[in-house]
């Protein structure tokens, strides 16, 4: 089996054989780790028993101490958690970063003969991991149960990403460059609806809807993509289910003329197809029609974040695709996307964050979404608080993804003369709660911080309020 054939193994359930060959080696290394830790447990287990015996007297003290030292005690249950998030043996020699970052440009290159997917997602196989900084981010979202997958999408003009379908996610994808032409088919088949996309616009496929992207530009288009699963995408393509359904069956469901005879004369390509371009395209398809349906199906499926409300302040600019409760501010179609988006499992918030050179997304954290985002261009310093025990700040730059787990502290400063663009997305389909420091700051008592900072309360007042709100400022 070539190369591009094994990839697609990679994407798509195994099948039964392959299951039970992956089951007999499945993770050596974590399994080995598993074990340790039943051993480590094992002997503390022990250590208690001892303890015990050796006095009510010493435990007591023990007991005391921890008593004492309650508020340590949960940030240490706390850090047991974050340190979780990059799992076991191999966290400790990866930088703990890498929880939180991938440089998806660094990332494989699955190459097909109409274009190219990378990854930044979990692996239930650890091997199929490139390095530990890789595996450490694939683990960190799966046991943040992140909800979210992140891959690039690039496709060559006139390339095809096949007909194809997710049984465990949503998909939302943001073009960045050229022009696509989309095809959804809904459930039942009674509806495709198909549109074209530009750079700067938003793409929703819900679960198991049958969705094709094709290039109908000249230049690459170039999708960034979200799914909303944490777990391994499960994705059939159109071409491989035919391949793999017996002619007889296949011909008594699609009764063609010429029956079982035309089944056969079909060609099965060497080469995985997921991303196609034959040589001889011209020859096979003349007067293609990329037609659009009409508008309110057209927009369930597809929002103009580009040409949507900019939110301005003094550092940046956002811009979301999202549902808002009763479509307050919404124009008439993206009260389609809004409503549509909301009556689905595990959707996403989309938006893009502009920040200017020097400015700074201030720390904050949301309440109700974990988030992820990739670096469109600039460069900048990204700082995330865990608990007292994790805390890291990085560099990022262009083709970063970055993961900031439901409730963790983080801000983003942009460091370059260019400014520093984000796709970000997060998992929650309802209207996104966040808190910014200053906002914090200011809701607390000066009585109150006073007696936490052990400072005067007059000090406070120098912490000054603003009229326009500094969610993204200038120094
Ligand atoms: C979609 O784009 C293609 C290629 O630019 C163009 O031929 C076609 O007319 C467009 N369709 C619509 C409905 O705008």
């Amino acid at each position: 089996m070539d190369n591009s054939g094994f990839e697609l193994h990679e994407e798509t359930p195994p099948s039964p054989s392959v299951k039970m060959e992956r089951k007999k080696q499945e993770h050596p290394g974590e399994k080995k780790s598993r074990w340790s830790l039943l051993n480590i447990f094992l002997v503390c287990l022990l250590a208690c028993a001892i303890t015990t015996v050796l006095g009510v007297l010493v435990l007591s003290l023990v007991y005391t101490a921890n008593t004492g030292f309650k508020p340590k005690y949960d940030a240490s249950s706390q850090k047991h958690r974050a340190a979780s998030v990059g799992n076991s043996v191999t966290s400790a020699q990866v930088d703990p970063k890498f929880q939180f970052l991938h440089q998806l440009a660094k990332a494989k290159k699955h190459e097909f003969p109409g274009g190219t997917i990378q990854w930044s997602r979990f692996r239930k196989n650890a091997n199929e991991y490139q390095n530990k900084e890789e595996m450490a981010f694939g683990r960190s979202i799966n046991a943040q149960r992140s909800k979210m997958t992140f891959g690039t999408l690039r496709i060559k003009s006139k390339g095809l990403r096949a007909p194809h379908w997710h049984f465990n996610a949503n998909e939302h994808g943001y073009l960045l460059k050229g022009t696509a032409w989309i095809g959804v088919v809904d459930a039942g088949g009674n509806t495709v609806t198909t549109y074209n996309v530009t750079a700067g616009q938003v793409i929703f496929f819900p679960r198991n809807t049958v969705h094709w992207l094709k290039n109908v530009g000249t230049e690459d288009c170039l999708f960034l993509l979200f799914f909303t699963t944490h777990e391994e995408l499960q994705t059939l393509d159109l071409d491989d289910t035919f391949f793999l359904t017996p002619e007889d069956i296949a011909a008594r469901s699609l009764k063609p003329q010429g029956g079982v005879a035309f089944i056969r004369s079909f060609q099965r390509q060497a080469e995985d197809q997921a991303v196609n371009l034959p040589p001889n395209l011209a020859e096979l398809v003349q007067n293609p029609n990329y037609q659009q349906s009409e508008d309110p199906l057209v927009w369930r499926y597809f929002f103009d974040l580009k040409g949507s409300t900019e939110f301005r302040f003094p550092g940046g600019i956002i811009q979301f695709a999202r549902y808002v409760k009763d479509g307050k501010g919404l124009s008439t179609n993206e009260r389609i996307y809004s409503e549509f988006l909301h009556s689905k499992e595990d959707a996403l918030t989309l938006g893009t964050l502009r920040i200017y050179s020097n400015g700074l997304r201030q720390p904050h954290f949301h309440f109700n979404a974990n988030e992820m985002g990739y670096v469109i261009s600039g460069c900048g310093q990204v700082g995330i608080i865990v608990s007292p025990s994790l805390t890291t700040d990085f560099t990022i730059g262009v083709g970063d993804v970055v993961f900031f787990p439901v409730g963790t502290q983080h801000y983003i400063k942009s460091t370059c003369d260019e400014e520093l663009v984000f796709i970000l997305a997060f998992s929650t389909a309802n209207q996104l709660q966040t808190l910014d420091m200053d906002d914090y700051f200011h809701r607390t008592p000066d009585h109150i911080l006073a007696q936490l900072f052990f400072k005067k309360q007059d000090e406070f007042k120098k912490i000054p309020h603003f009229n326009e709100d500094q969610a993204i400022n200038l120094p």
